[in-house]
């Protein structure tokens, strides 16, 4: 009765009854990259479109560069519902039970980004963000970031250059082995704590999209970077199902549109970023920069394409195969 009456006097003093209408909701959208990354860029999208169309009744609140969550916490928050949206990258989600999303770190599963977009546009990929809903997490989209390059600080021309050396890797079984086929030892860490970790040589180097090496100034504590191409990161924007089935049916319908146009947009800008990136690199004149020839690409994949097989039990060959089927990857014909 008391609210009643307290609204009825806030409209008769003059305020309309959308200024007395609830506060907006709030998404806490929380990332671990730089703004000016293709999934930065692709957050501030997200809440640009998506306060617009629910006209200020979604309020999005972007927080980049693990200002507010590391990679770990993160997700915890998430499923706490201290947060309400995140994108984390594909190789991250292992540790929350999830283990078929670490079949995007196979090396060489895909060649390109054509090959990438058959599976996370198509109904494999589809099928693996409704794997999430048993943890209580929606999956809304998949976001292209790219094609990732070695760094050390020595030359890295054929995989018997980084035997024995400490490599970060993103929390991925698929990434450890990976590292393991090269002969070189895998360190799990977070994202925030890379480039400390290779300024003080905790870890001797790393791999990445351009644009991550670059935005986090890993090419200023890296003389060497190889592009090898050898595997993919991307990411799944995720969110509590919970909050997202809690929210008006109108509503929800609006950031369905952002989230598609977001998407959208971040598939577009996600090459372009890294050519930005890799030329940036190039024009620091800090790493040097080493294309692989034809020859030495395959010594690459002839050593890391038998992690495939190695980890089919994690991963599940049903998985595996439905990819190889959209892609027509072939691990026998290398
Ligand atoms: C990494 O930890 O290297 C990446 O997952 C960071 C990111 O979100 O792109």
């Amino acid at each position: 009765m008391k609210i009643r009456a307290l609204f009825i006097g806030l409209v008769a003093m003059g305020l309309s009854a959308a200024a007395v209408a609830a506060d907006p909701v709030v998404i806490k959208f929380s990332h671990v990259v730089a703004n000016d990354t293709p999934k930065g860029k692709a957050a501030d999208k997200f809440k640009e479109l998506a306060e617009k169309y629910t006209k200020g009744a979604v309020k999005v609140e972007v927080y980049p560069n693990s200002t507010l969550y590391k990679d770990k916490e993160e997700m915890e928050a998430l499923q706490l519902g201290a947060v309400q949206m995140l994108a984390p990258s594909l190789a991250k989600f292992g540790p929350l039970g999830v283990k078929e999303f670490e079949v995007f770190d196979l090396p060489y599963i895909f060649d390109n980004y054509d090959d990438l977009h058959k599976v996370t546009m198509g109904p494999v990929g589809q099928k693996l963000l409704g794997k999430l809903e048993g943890r209580g997490i929606k999956g809304l989209a998949f976001w292209d970031n790219g094609f990732k390059s070695l760094s050390a600080n020595t030359p890295i021309k054929a995989p018997d250059d980084i035997k024995g050396k400490k490599l970060r890797v993103q929390s991925s079984k698929v990434l450890e082995e990976q590292m393991r086929a090269l002969g070189a030892i895998p360190q799990v860490m977070a994202f925030s704590e890379v480039y400390q970790a290779l300024q003080t040589g905790v870890v001797d180097g790393t791999e990445n999209p351009h644009s991550n090496l670059y935005t986090q100034k890993m090419h200023e504590v890296q003389k060497h970077m190889t592009l090898t191409d050898h595997g993919y990161l991307g990411y799944a924007v995720i969110t509590n199902k919970k909050f997202w089935d809690g929210l008006p049916a109108e509503v929800r319908g609006q950031l369905e549109q952002a989230m598609k146009e977001s998407t959208e947009f971040a598939n577009k800008i996600a090459r372009e970023e890294n050519d930005k990136a890799l030329e940036a690199v190039r024009a620091s004149g800090k790493t040097a920069i080493y294309k692989p020839t034809d020859a030495e690409k395959l010594a690459f994949k002839k050593a890391l394409v038998p992690v495939h097989k190695k980890m089919e039990s994690r991963i599940g060959a049903e998985t595996i195969q439905s990819i190889y089927k959209d892609t027509g990857f072939d691990p026998s014909k290398l």
